[in-house]
């Protein structure tokens, strides 16, 4: 049997990779007009990072990494998400010793071992966005208005902004204690996992997808409610801002996330169009993580869109997207001689800036005007031996089927031909 590619993995034809690439201008765009700038880190970190940054009760930590050794012994693992490598990364450089806040942005691939399903890949791509060295409820502010409107810009509708406070330590303890009282009763009925998650960190069992775990947590103590006052003054700004930028947002007490690091801010933006997997982004504050990872203490908060689902969520929508088709000609060059010229124009025009198509196969004159059709080619540009003789192309136009002589010296000066 030929060889497939792994599970949970897709490629992506040119069909669909135009519709990627629109994605991500636009994305690069609206990056550029914030004040975000691109940082690239590696597709795999030690696998340290992910355990101290992303936590070791996680799913992601506990059953989704994919995690190898290299040939030194060294535990290595294929990036999960984008955030610790961009702490460690600020880390590393000593971005910290410069003046901040650094606002950085990435685009690539990401790796988690889910059980494949729509929505869920083993290998997916995300648009994620850190400000790190700020604690400005406005950098929050910010992040979240620069996802929804990018959601909202690409054309999806009934998005939904679910937002939490997640606070810190000095809130957590105590809302640990009151959540540890409420689940302890029911400590047999959770799952296996929860169970160990109700002595490690409770607060995760909130974010336990099984039903019954779900039903056991309803009314449990909201942390919101133990909100220190740093903690409630910061939720309060960013709710300020977030009405002031006029974005509509449900607050979700039940909203912990799937990481560890969070602090105070917790988000996630759902779009309809795809089914039960409808988050197209998450994301919260990180005060901690750059520290945890071996920094100074350094505050933080992003997000990651993850684009298959946003391009899910906006086929699902029918939405379609304005992707740009510039008009583009097919040179036809016929016989040896016009080959040699022909090879030598394309050069050229391509050199100017023209999208030249030319036939690859020796095809004949007929069904190299049938792929000019295909590709939507505003203009045939033919050019046979007779017409080289006479220094000429005939330039067809492919929508009404006229044709007019061209001299070849001020074909370059007329293109693009309309
Ligand atoms: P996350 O919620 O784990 O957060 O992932 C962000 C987004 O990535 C999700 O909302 C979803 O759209 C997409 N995603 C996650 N897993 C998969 C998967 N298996 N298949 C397809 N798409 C997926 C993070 O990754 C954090 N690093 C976000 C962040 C940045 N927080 C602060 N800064």
């Amino acid at each position: 049997m030929s060889i497939q590619r792994p599970q949970g993995t897709q490629d992506f034809l040119p069909q669909q990779t135009a519709a990627w690439q629109y994605i991500e201008e636009q994305i690069r765009a609206l990056c550029r007009r914030c004040g975000y700038e691109e940082i690239r880190t590696p597709i795999f970190e030690a696998t340290e990072l992910f355990q101290r940054g992303v936590g070791e009760t996680t799913d992601i930590v506990n059953k989704e990494m994919f995690t190898f050794e290299d040939k030194g012994g060294r535990s290595l693992t294929l990036r999960p998400e984008g955030t610790a490598s961009v702490a460690r990364a600020y880390a590393e450089n000593k971005l910290y010793g410069q003046t901040p806040p650094w606002k950085l942005y990435y685009l690539g691939p990401m790796f988690r071992h889910e059980k494949p399903q729509a929505g869920r890949f083993h290998q997916f791509h995300q648009f994620g966005l850190e400000v790190l060295g700020t604690d400005d409820p406005l950098a929050d502010a910010e992040a979240v208005w620069l996802a929804w409107t990018l959601c909202a810009k690409l054309g999806l509708s009934g998005l939904e902004l679910r937002l939490n406070s997640v606070g810190c330590p000095v809130c957590r303890e105590k809302h640990r204690a009151a959540l540890t009282e409420f689940l302890a009763p029911q400590a047999a009925e959770l799952c296996a996992d929860c169970r160990v998650r109700l002595d490690k960190n409770p607060l995760r069992v909130l974010d336990c997808k099984n039903e019954a775990c779900r039903r056991l947590t309803l009314g449990a103590p909201a942390l919101t409610g133990y909100l220190c006052p740093e903690c409630r003054e910061h939720f309060a700004e960013t709710r300020a801002y977030l009405a002031e930028l006029e974005i509509p947002c449900q607050l979700d007490d039940r909203l912990v996330r799937g990481l560890d690091y969070y602090r105070k801010t917790a988000f996630e933006i759902l779009a309809p169009g795809i089914g039960a997997q409808n988050a197209v982004c998450g994301g919260g504050r990180y005060d901690g993580l750059v520290q945890e990872i071996g920094g100074p203490p350094s505050p933080g908060i992003g997000f990651a869109m993850g684009l298959e689902r946003l391009l899910g969520a906006l086929a699902g929508q029918n939405v379609t997207l304005p992707l740009p088709a510039p008009p583009s000609h097919v040179l036809i060059a016929l016989g040896p001689a016009a080959r040699l010229r022909g090879a030598r124009l394309a050069a050229e025009l391509r050199s100017a800036g023209h999208v030249i198509l030319m036939d690859l196969q020796g095809r004949s004159l007929k069904s190299q005007l049938k792929f000019a059709d295909r590709k939507q080619a505003a203009f045939a540009l033919i050019l046979g031996e007779d017409e080289l003789a006479q220094g000429i192309i005939l330039a067809r136009d492919m929508r009404t089927g006229e044709q007019r002589a061209i001299p070849l010296a001020d074909l370059g000066c007329r293109m693009p031909l309309t």
